[in-house]
Parts: structure tokens; sequence; C-alpha cells
């Protein structure tokens, strides 16, 4: 396999770890270049299941190196605690995770300013994941923030850090809020940043020498094009490039040194958090539910459910070019009798075929479905196109056909084997 990069067409928790997980099979080294421990994947292998949020899920196939890119926001003590919970269900990062020392930290207060930003906005919050993540990556963007290379120069760090809190703290003091304490901060954070150390190298360099050598790279990536910062359903999106282009800027991979681009996408829809949802069907949410699906990896909370929106996996497909897709979550819907798809919207009476750019028109748009027969028999035991039942592969290759890309994998479960791979 080239240089592939996989991203979600959605708005996240598309089941891209699973596919990255089949994906690594076939590469060297699996890359994450965004977001931070907002993203929950979770893969099952055998009878173990795993929830990484920062960790590539590339770590649980031994031989295969991960590494956490120069894009990535990093909180260095969950970083820790990830490893440890990997060292406890027997897979040592040793020798094969690296980190970029260019990442961002996320710090304390980034999550406190999360949690004020978001009651501040009230009624028109964004339901975000209460990780840090905007404040952090606000802080990077503004030139103030801390990097993992300041937190192995422990007198710099502390330099840094205990200005950063001074600023901090104002807003929080004000808002009556629960001031960072520095001494508590910088012993952890220290702690951490000694536990880190053999990790932290220049993964610029690597990943080039790499691909001097033919290695393999996978790119990892969090989040769905709905949440990308400049891409996606604004302001209700995450702060990072979620779209193939971060794979470039969040590694220092050129986009000439990419081969493929995958799009991973569910056969409905679903979404975390608050904004425009133009497929949202709360009888589908209670049905998946009631099933036990549906419910987010990194905060518990029940996802928002709709039908299959081929508008916004059309436009995906455009940002990002994705050269094949796959399709997951099939079995879903095994139950039903019938299944909608959004071909198109309804605007001020006219049919739209692209998402209008602004949110407030997307807020406003009614779907237009062609309704599909469902095929109401269990797909979870299919292992190839063939074993699905007809009407399963008429609706996916109906989607395929409207979203525009070649359909390159199925999956019909949790399970690495419940993967129908098509090329
Ligand atoms: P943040 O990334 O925590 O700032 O959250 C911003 C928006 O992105 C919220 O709607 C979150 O629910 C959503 N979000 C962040 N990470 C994920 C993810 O991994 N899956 C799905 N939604 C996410």
């Amino acid at each position: 396999m080239p240089n592939t990069v996989l991203v979600g067409a959605q708005w996240g928790d598309e089941g891209k770890g699973k596919i990255i997980d089949v994906l690594t099979d076939e590469s060297d080294i699996v890359v994450r270049m965004q977001g931070g421990n907002n993203a929950g994947h979770t893969v099952l292998v055998g009878k173990k299941k795993y929830v990484l949020h920062l960790i590539p899920s590339g770590i649980l196939r031994a031989r295969k190196k991960c590494i956490i890119g120069n894009g990535v926001v990093l909180d260095p003590v969950h970083l820790v605690s990830e490893i440890d919970g990997l060292l406890k269900l027997g897979t040592n990062v040793k020798g094969r995770l690296f980190v970029s020392q260019n990442a961002h930290l996320v710090l304390p207060y980034h999550r406190s300013l999360d949690a004020l930003r978001e009651a501040s906005k009230g009624g028109k919050k964004i339901g975000t994941t209460g990780r840090g993540i905007g404040p952090a990556y606000g802080d990077k963007v503004a030139r103030v923030g801390i990097r993992l290379a300041d937190l192995m120069s422990p007198d710099r760090f502390a330099g840094m850090l205990k200005e950063r809190i001074r600023v901090n703290n104002i807003p929080l003091r004000e808002h009556g809020l629960k001031p960072v304490s520095f001494k508590g901060v910088l012993g952890s954070y220290l702690e951490a940043g000694e536990r880190l150390k053999p990790l932290v190298t220049n993964t610029l360099l690597m990943l080039h020498e790499a691909m001097e050598q033919k290695k393999r790279l996978l790119f990892e990536g969090a989040q769905g094009t709905f949440l990308d910062i400049d891409h996606g359903s604004y302001p209700y999106v995450t702060s990072s490039s979620t779209t193939s282009g971060g794979a470039s800027t969040g590694t220092g991979v050129p986009p000439n040194r990419i081969d493929r681009v995958v799009g991973v996408m569910k056969a409905y829809t679903t979404r975390v958090g608050e904004g425009p949802f133009p497929t949202e069907e709360a009888a589908l949410g209670d049905m998946f539910h009631n099933m036990g699906r549906e419910f987010g990896a990194t905060t518990g909370r029940a996802r928002r459910c709709g039908w299959f929106d081929a508008v916004l996996t059309r436009h995906a497909c455009m940002v990002n070019g994705f050269n094949d897709i796959s399709v997951t979550n099939v079995d879903g819907l095994d139950q039903l009798k019938s299944i909608n798809v959004c071909v198109a919207y309804k605007l001020d009476g006219e049919t739209v075929r692209h998402v209008p750019p602004s949110t407030l028109d997307l807020e406003r748009c009614e779907p237009v479905y062609e309704t599909f027969k469902g095929w109401q028999c269990s797909t979870e035991k299919c292992r190839s196109w063939k074993d699905l039942p007809l009407r399963a592969r008429q609706y996916l290759k109906a989607i395929a056909k409207v979203t525009g890309a070649k359909l390159s994998s199925v999956s019909v479960g949790p399970d690495r084997k419940q993967t129908i791979r098509l090329v």
C-alpha cells in the first residue's frame, strides 16, 4: 500500500479506528496528524476492547511504528495514562511510539477555559468534548503555546508555564472559577515529560527517512470533514484541520508524497455536539440507542442520529479528494423496513445539491430523500460482497454512486473480521 491518508467524511465517529486497524496490516508506520484526546477510537481485537484517544490504533499490531505528529495537541499526563493502560493489556509502546517535539501541549487552564467559554455561550454552545482542544489550538495560533520540546527543558517550561498560568487565571478568577495551581501542574507535567522523554523526537526527519527507505505511511485522521476548522459547519467544529490536507501540515509530509485518500463514512449519519444536521431523525436515534449503539467513545454522550446525507459526503469527496470510500456500520440498518438517503436539500423553495457555505443556511435546509427497501436480515456474519443481501448491495452501490467515489470496503460489525474488502 502506498502512503495513504484516512479521514472521516461526516461529523466524526465514522468507525475510522477499525478501518485504520485493518489497513495497518499493509503499512509500516501509522501517523496521527491533528486533534487531541477529544478523539476516541474503539478497536475490538478478539475479546479485548481498546479505546485509544491519542495513540494511533496501529500500536495494537506488533512491529508497527506509530507517530504523533506536530499537528496534534497533546496532554502529556493523559498520554502517559494511555501508555500505562496499553501496558496493562499487554501492549508495550517502547521503540514503537514516537511523538513530535513540536506538538503543542494541552494544559489544565485550557480545559477550564473550554468549560468557561461553553458556559458563557448558553444556548449557542458548541458541545465540545471539554478536553481543552479549542483553547490549546487558540494558543498555538496566537503564538503563545507551549510545545513538547519546551517540556523537555524543565527550566524553560517552568518559566513559560508560570506566565501562561498568570494570564489564564485572570478570566478564571473573574468568573469565580478555581485558578490553576502552578506547583501542581509543574510537578505532574514534569513527571509526565520525564516518562515521555524517550519518545520525543524529530518526527519530520523520521518520516522523511522512512520514505527514503520506501516504508509505507498510513495517516490516521481524527474527527471528520464537517468538524474541520475551515471546511466544517463553522462554528460548530473542532479547531484542527480534519480533512486530508491536515496530513501534510500536521506532519511535514508534502502533498505530492501522498498517494491515496480513503474516506470513511457510516451507512447513516451521526454527530455529537451542537450544530446543523439536516437529516437528523429522533426515531433512528432511539432505535440505535436502544440497541446500545451510538454512544461517544470519549464522553459517553448519546450521539445524534440521522439518515445518510449524500450532499455532505459529495462535498467531503471534493474537499478530501477521496480515491475510495469505506462504508461502516451497515449492520446498524439491518432491522429497517425502509431506508432514506438524502440526495439534495430544499432551501427557500429551491433544490440545492451542494452544502451551502453558510451554517445558518445549512440549518434551514430540508432533506430531499430517495427511499430504499430495507434488507431486514442480519449482515453481521457476511464476509464477502456476495454474502450481503441483495438490497444491502443495492443500497451500498447507490450511496457510493451519489457520493461519487469507489467503494473499497464495507464494515458489518466492530470486529476486524467483520470487514468486507472490495479492492
Ligand atoms: P472539541 O474538539 O472538544 O473542541 O469539540 C468541538 C466539536 O467537535 C464538538 O461538537 C465535539 O462533539 C466534536 N468532536 C470532537 N472530537 C470528536 C470526535 O472524535 N468524534 C466526534 N465528534 C467530535
